[in-house]
């Protein structure tokens, strides 16, 4: 295994959700480093996918820790049961919260690492201007709602403002990519300064992988290098 000090964490949006626990397994054993799920409610964004008791379920099959992503109106009701279900970090989004600090705080209090989401069309200073209650931010590389969509250029300033301001700052929050990653441009979000790649369709839909998520190793471990 190459050694770099990114993330990959593959979205089970786009995995066969019919053998759900074995593909968990199949991206763990090919070199994931965190599990994405991704929980919409058909109100925050038009589509429905899963929720708390499949997060149950896979908590037992991986050891991988569990990135929940939650595209849903009100957050703050559901942040413990997905804490007891066995989330280790949890992604609301600021167009979600009437007060973002308060639902990261609440995210901490029950023991996950907390962070906040910005859609593409949203400032990603309302997510940092909350930085001192989070862990990571979350910048939406699509619009949320759907696996399988092309990665908006335009984010990857947005990625390059967030990692300077937290630098200019001191703060050492970890920054996540969320839709449209894949090998050919998991590089250039890193390089942006992402240190952790959301990729769905770009793994799931791969025949290997195994090869895949090598490959995607392997550029990140390029960046490393370059930057200095
Ligand atoms: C989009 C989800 C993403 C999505 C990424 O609403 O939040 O996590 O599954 O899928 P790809 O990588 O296919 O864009
Ligand atoms: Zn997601």
């Amino acid at each position: 295994m190459v050694r770099h000090p990114f993330k990959l964490a593959p979205s089970i949006l786009s995995a066969d959700f019919a053998r759900l626990g074995d593909e968990v397994r199949a991206v763990e054993a090919a070199g994931a480093d965190l599990i994405h799920f991704d929980v919409m409610d058909g109100h925050f964004v038009p589509n429905i996918s899963i929720g708390i008791p499949v997060l149950q379920s896979l908590r037992a099959v991986t050891k991988l820790p569990l990135d929940v992503h939650l595209m849903i109106e009100h957050p703050e009701r559901y942040i413990e049961a997905f804490v007891k279900a066995g989330a280790d970090s949890i992604s609301v989004h600021v167009e979600a919260c009437n007060d973002t600090r308060a639902v990261a705080r609440l995210i901490r209090q029950f023991g996950a690492r907390s962070s906040a989401a910005v859609n593409p069309e949203t400032d990603v200073r309302e997510a940092l201007r909350v930085a001192d209650e989070l862990d990571m931010i979350l910048v939406m590389s699509v619009h949320p709602g759907f696996g399988g969509q092309e990665f908006i250029p335009a984010s990857l300033d947005k990625l390059r403002y967030a990692r300077e301001e937290l630098e200019r700052r001191g703060l050492e929050l970890d920054l996540e990519v969320d839709g449209g990653i894949k090998v050919d441009n998991v590089a250039a979000a890193a390089a942006a300064g992402a240190n952790v790649l959301v990729s769905g369709s770009g793994i799931f839909g791969a025949s290997s992988y195994t090869a895949v998520i090598t490959q995607m190793h392997q550029r990140l471990a390029a960046v490393d290098l370059l930057t200095p």
